[in-house]
């Protein structure tokens, strides 16, 4: 099948539901865009389980419920029941601050499959100071404890910057204390309130280097205890990631208001044109919707990716950081050494200052 831009049309596999930009944190990397939602503009419930359902019809398997702090919705047990009979594969992706227990049990009665928590460095005081918010560490340990207990699975998110990246070891042994089946090593990437705080959350080349040999050696000494996944620092690498894995290819983003985006960041881009759940079907979203079709498919590329042997590997990097650094959402991603913009990259990441972070709030 084609898309309207006449481009094959995968299946998405999965949906990013964010319910909520609410938040009792503050990390200063946070994913959501500087312009935060109100509260006042959120999906209801109703609107949700549609969602869920179209969702799972036009081939989507999980479901990734999140935020803000999704438990900052009064009727998240509802919510993630709504996902499950859609049916999707439910995860849910919390701070573990503001979840209690007994929500946590009610969420695990109605079906909810898998539980990820970040967790902001493995010494107290250096987690809390990241997530700006005293009391931070220990709540997440607590609720983390307490995931295992129900017998969910759990999978600890940490990500990594300047002020915690000699301690990856601690880490993992932290997640395997916890009990976590698997424990995501993100490098933070650098949009909306990381690039704020680039310069406060870059690591050096040689850290860098110190922690990826970490995660080779830890992954040996782990193998079949644990499964560690790794997500390199694209600002030191040769060649980008393929974002999203492919614009308008893999994923749905749905936002606390029903705008869908085809990542995260894309609202950065401007003259994008998004449709709402509100309006639209999510099929229609995924197959005629211009935000969409801006960069699915490879006709959009200019040279060198236009005529490049990874173009289907990597799909010319990420649109969002290409605008972001060079002001053209079509241009290669300057992480890639063909990028005629290439050079920027080991300025940029020399740009380091141990400054205070500006908070997401
Ligand atoms: Fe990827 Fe484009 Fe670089 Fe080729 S030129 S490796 S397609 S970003
Ligand atoms: Fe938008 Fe990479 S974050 S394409």
């Amino acid at each position: 099948m084609a898309a309207a831009n006449g481009q094959v049309l995968h299946k998405p596999l999965g949906l990013l539901a964010e319910l909520t930009h609410r938040c009792p944190l503050g990390c200063p990397y946070c994913s959501n865009p500087l312009k935060l939602e109100s509260r006042a503009d959120e999906l209801d419930i109703g609107t949700w389980a549609r969602v869920f359902r179209e969702a799972a019809a036009l081939g989507v398997l999980q479901v990734h419920i999140s935020g803000g702090e999704p438990a900052a919705r009064r009727d998240i047990v509802d919510i993630v029941a709504a996902a499950n009979a859609a049916p999707l594969y439910t995860n849910l992706i919390t701070s573990g601050v503001g979840l209690r227990e007994q929500t946590l049990a009610a969420l695990a009665a109605a079906g909810l499959d898998h539980v990820q928590i970040s967790i902001q460095d493995s010494r107290a005081a250096s987690a809390d100071h990241i997530a700006g918010y005293q009391g931070a560490y220990a709540r997440k340990n607590a609720l983390a404890a307490e995931v295992v207990r129900l017998g969910l699975p759990l999978t600890v998110n940490m990500v990594v910057h300047r002020a915690n990246i000699e301690r990856i070891e601690e880490m993992v042994e932290q997640a395997l204390q916890l009990g976590a089946g698997r424990i995501e090593i993100a490098h933070v990437q650098y949009y909306g309130w990381a690039l704020e705080n680039r310069a406060a959350l870059m690591p050096s080349r040689e850290q860098v280097e110190r922690a990826v040999a970490t995660v080779e050696t830890l992954r040996g000494r782990h193998r079949g205890r644990i499964v560690i996944d790794a997500v390199v620092p694209d600002y030191y690498a040769r060649f980008p990631k393929p974002c999203v894995g492919g614009w308008g290819r893999r994923s749905l983003n749905v936002t606390p208001s029903g705008r869908v985006l085809p990542c995260h960041a894309a609202e950065c881009i401007p003259g994008l044109e998004f449709w709402s759940v509100r309006e639209h079907s999510l099929q229609a979203i995924w197959e005629s919707s211009p935000a969409f079709n801006a960069f699915r498919g490879t006709d959009w590329m200019p040279e060198p990716c236009a005529s490049c042997p990874r173009r289907e590997q990597d799909f010319g990097g990420c649109r969002c950081q290409a605008f972001l650094l060079t002001g053209d959402a079509r241009a290669t991603d300057p992480v890639c050494h063909l990028a005629p913009n290439h050079a920027m990259m080991a300025e940029l990441a020399a740009t380091q200052a141990d400054a205070p972070y500006v908070y997401r709030r």
